[in-house]
Parts: structure tokens; sequence; C-alpha cells
């Protein structure tokens, strides 16, 4: 074999998952590491950018991933079980085609992210070393891990993982504590939940767990997972594609009219739904504020059945304040220095980005690990606010008007997330506990490569 490592990285087909693991695979190549990157072939179908400009290191390959060209790919256990069921046998058969190119070529680890640990499994059969990059928060996984403990504890059911009776509970001995419903697989259904537990086994095939996240954001999570390598933030390129949606780069022209720590920033990631009463409320919201916007209005976030998305603004929206993009270079915009705040949804790529610009964040989880995500915002590093619900359920204007004025007025607060982003950059520069981990999972590789 050559002692460059060739690396087969796979992860689950959302874009939570690939930005992550292609900004890995771009960590691996500069350190002369060839990659092969796999996605399904519909999401190559969707992907708006081109994938010539990656360079030479990383290749990109594809499988179908089993479903109709008109499946509803939110449904996430749809896609998860359909992934299982599909993809194995021609995953192998992949594998195998490349490896029968040449020593040169051979696969020296696989590397998945989470819902796909059958993949190791495979990676085993053939002889080939594995390895888990968890794209969310130590914090998260560890939960995922303690599930035995909850259910031994009468707190959650076996079958289920329900809560048995709505409590606060304290998931970790350092973390926030969390109301039981919000516990990161409740909203996504039994079905997700039972495959999760069997998920966990497979990851255990993984010889390296590693996650992006860092010493400093997590220290409690960490210690509970001393398998748990971080190697975050993994910031060190600006590699996010255009995957599914045209990146509007007009914004950052736009933010250069604005002065400093004025713009509120306002994006959901890739998957969060937002009911169109709400999507009224927040524009109406917006317009209330006394400050400009920059709002990311992904096409179909309000969940109306494809309508066009300007048919969900009330007719008092003005926007005139503000700049409405479908999608945006988040990375460049989280370090403009124009921005205020950043309304998020909690997702954890969004954030580690929002903590790498230091700026202070509005909470707005929608499901999973977003509630976990905002505690440690709001409750422990205590750079952000959250936004309460009213009793209709509705996230209302005044609320929205109230919360980013009383964010973008507090300096404790603004001081805590410049303080946080120093922190957690430096992990990442030569000779940073991150850097130095990744040092040493990339030596692994090459001394096993030989
Ligand atoms: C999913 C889950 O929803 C989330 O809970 C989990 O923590 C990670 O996986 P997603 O909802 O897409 O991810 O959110 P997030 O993790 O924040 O990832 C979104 C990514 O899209 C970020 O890397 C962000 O930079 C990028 N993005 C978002 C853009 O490039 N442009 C945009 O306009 C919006």
């Amino acid at each position: 074999m050559s002692s460059c490592p060739h690396f087969f990285v796979m992860p689950y087909p959302i874009l939570g998952h690939m930005n992550p693991l292609l900004q890995f695979s771009h960590v691996l190549a500069t350190h002369g590491c060839k990659i092969t990157f796999l996605i399904t072939e519909f999401n190559q179908k969707r992907m708006k950018s081109e994938t010539d400009h990656l360079g030479e290191h990383i290749k990109f390959v594809t499988l179908p991933d089993g479903l109709d060209p008109e499946d509803d790919r939110s449904d996430q256990p749809k896609v998860i079980l359909s992934l299982r069921s599909t993809m194995p046998s021609k995953l192998h058969k992949l594998i195998q085609d490349i490896n029968a190119l040449g020593c040169d070529n051979k696969i020296t680890c696989i590397v998945v992210s989470k819902n796909i640990g059958w993949a190791l499994e495979v990676g085993h059969e053939l002889g080939i070393k594995g390895a888990f990059l968890w794209p969310a928060s130590a914090t998260t996984l560890a939960s995922f891990e303690s599930i035995p403990r909850l259910i031994d504890e009468g707190i959650i059911d076996c079958q289920t993982g329900l809560p048995t009776r709505r409590q606060e509970i304290q998931l970790l001995p350092n973390s926030p504590m969390m109301d039981t419903a919000n516990l990161p697989w409740c909203s996504l259904g039994k079905n997700f939940f039972l495959h999760m537990v069997e998920d966990t086994q497979s990851l255990k095939l993984g010889e390296w767990w590693l996650c992006n996240t860092t010493c400093d954001l997590e220290p409690g999570a960490l210690a509970m997972s001393p398998r748990l390598l971080p190697i975050g933030p993994l910031m060190q390129t600006d590699t996010n594609k255009s995957w599914f949606w045209k990146e509007d780069s007009t914004c950052l022209y736009w933010l250069d009219q604005h002065p400093p720590q004025s713009v509120v920033y306002v994006s959901f990631g890739s998957l969060a739904l937002m009911d169109p009463n709400q999507f009224k409320e927040l524009a109406l919201g917006l317009d209330l504020l006394n400050r400009p916007f920059l709002w990311v209005v992904r096409p179909n976030i309000d969940n109306n059945n494809n309508k066009e998305t300007s048919d969900s603004y009330p007719h008092e929206f003005h926007g005139s304040k503000g700049k409405i993009i479908g999608w945006a270079p988040q990375k460049k915009i989280l370090n403009h220095p124009s921005i205020a705040c950043f309304v998020t949804h909690c997702g954890w790529n969004s954030i580690i980005e929002g903590v790498c610009g230091g700026i202070p964040f509005l909470c707005w989880p929608f499901f999973s690990d977003q509630f976990l995500n905002k505690s440690y915002i709001c409750d422990v590093w205590k750079v952000g606010v959250g936004l309460e619900k009213d009793e209709n359920g509705l996230i209302s204007k005044g609320e929205i008007r109230k919360k980013v004025e009383q964010l973008v007025g507090n300096e404790d607060i603004k001081a805590r997330s410049l303080k946080l982003k120093e922190l957690t950059v430096d992990n990442s520069a030569e000779g940073g506990p991150s850097s130095k981990n990744l040092e040493k999972f990339i030596n692994w590789a090459k001394d096993y490569n030989g």
C-alpha cells in the first residue's frame, strides 16, 4: 500500500452531516490524504454546485438511497430504513471495485456519521478499519449512550424512548437541567428511537470516535465518553457548498453597507419547517425591529405544499429594512462585522459557526438535539437568550422584538461571546488540543497504511 491513506467518507445524507464531513475531508486532504466521498444519487441530482473545484484529493461517488424520486426524504426514519435495507450490498461492491483498482487505491478507513453504523459492519467484513465522526454535540451523543440507564431508572419507556412522566432531569453531571419531553429522540418517533439504539451499537466498531466540538465547550460530556475525541471547530476552510440551494452572495455586499453589529441574521438550517402562521408572525416581528435584518427563507421552509413562499408573507409585511435570500454563505456572514446577533434553530453546525464568529444567539429550537443545544447557549455558556411561545403556541412578533433588543443591548453576553470565540478557535490552531487529536488520527492512518 502507499503511505498516503485513502479515506472512504460517508455522511448520512442530510446537509447537517454532509457539511462537517466534507470539511473534515478537506482537512485530511491538506495532510496529503486521499478521499472518496459518497453521496446519494438523489442528492447528487439536487446539487447546485460543481464538484470539480474540490481538488484532486477528493473524489465523489454515488449510490442510490433506495427511495423513489417522489418519496418524502424529510421523513428521517423512512430514509434510515431504506438505506439500511438497500445500501449495504451495493456499498460492499463499490468498495471492492475501488480496491480492485490497485494497491495505491486501497481504502484505509471508512469514516461515517450517525444513522449508518451498518457501513462500519460492511467495512469490517472487508477487513477495513472504521471511524465515526459525530457531527452534533458530544452531549447529544452522551445522551444516546445514557439510554440504558434512563430505561433502568424508569425515566423513559424501553420501546418508544418517550418519558414515563414529564420531569426535569440532569443527563450528565455537568449538563444543564432539561425537560424529559425534549430528550433528543422524543420528537423523531418510535422507529427512529429503536434504530438509534441499534446504530449506537454498530458504531462501536469504529476504532475512532471523533466529534466536531472542543474540550472547552463540553468538558462534562467528553469526560463521560473518554473514547470521543474533540477535533473541532471544523472551520479551517470555507468548504460549505451550495449543496441543495444556490448560495446568494450578494448579501455580503449588502452587509458591507451596514455599521458594525447592527444586522440581525435569521436562519433555520436545512431541515426545520415553520408553520405558515408562525412564518407570518416572524415576518411581522422582523418588521417591528428598529434595525436591519438578513433573513434566509429556504424554499418551502413555510411548509406550504410547494406553493410560492411569497404567498406566505402577510399583506402588512414591508420588509423594507431587511434583505431576504434563499440560501446564505452562512460562515462568511457569521464572520461579518455588521452582524449583531443570530436567530437560530440551534442546529449544532450553526452553533459552532456562530461561536467561531463570536456572535450572540437568539434561540428558536425546533426538534431533536436543538433543545439541548439551546440549554448550552443560554444556561452554560450564557451567550444567548431563548424565545418563548405564547399561550397559542406561537412565538409572537412582540416576543421577537423584545428579545432581539434585550440581546443586542446586553454587553455581558457580547463579551462572553467574544471570549468563547477565542477559546474555541484556539483548539484548532497549531498545537491546540483538537489539532493534536486530528494529527493522532492521521498518523494512525498513515502507520496502519504502512
Ligand atoms: C441537522 C439537525 O437539524 C441539527 O439538529 C443537528 O444538530 C445537525 O444536523 P441542520 O438542521 O441542517 O442540521 O442545521 P445545522 O447543523 O445548523 O446545519 C446547517 C448547515 O447549513 C450549516 O453548516 C450552515 O452553515 C449551512 N447553511 C445554513 C448555509 O450554508 N446557508 C444557509 O442559508 C443556512
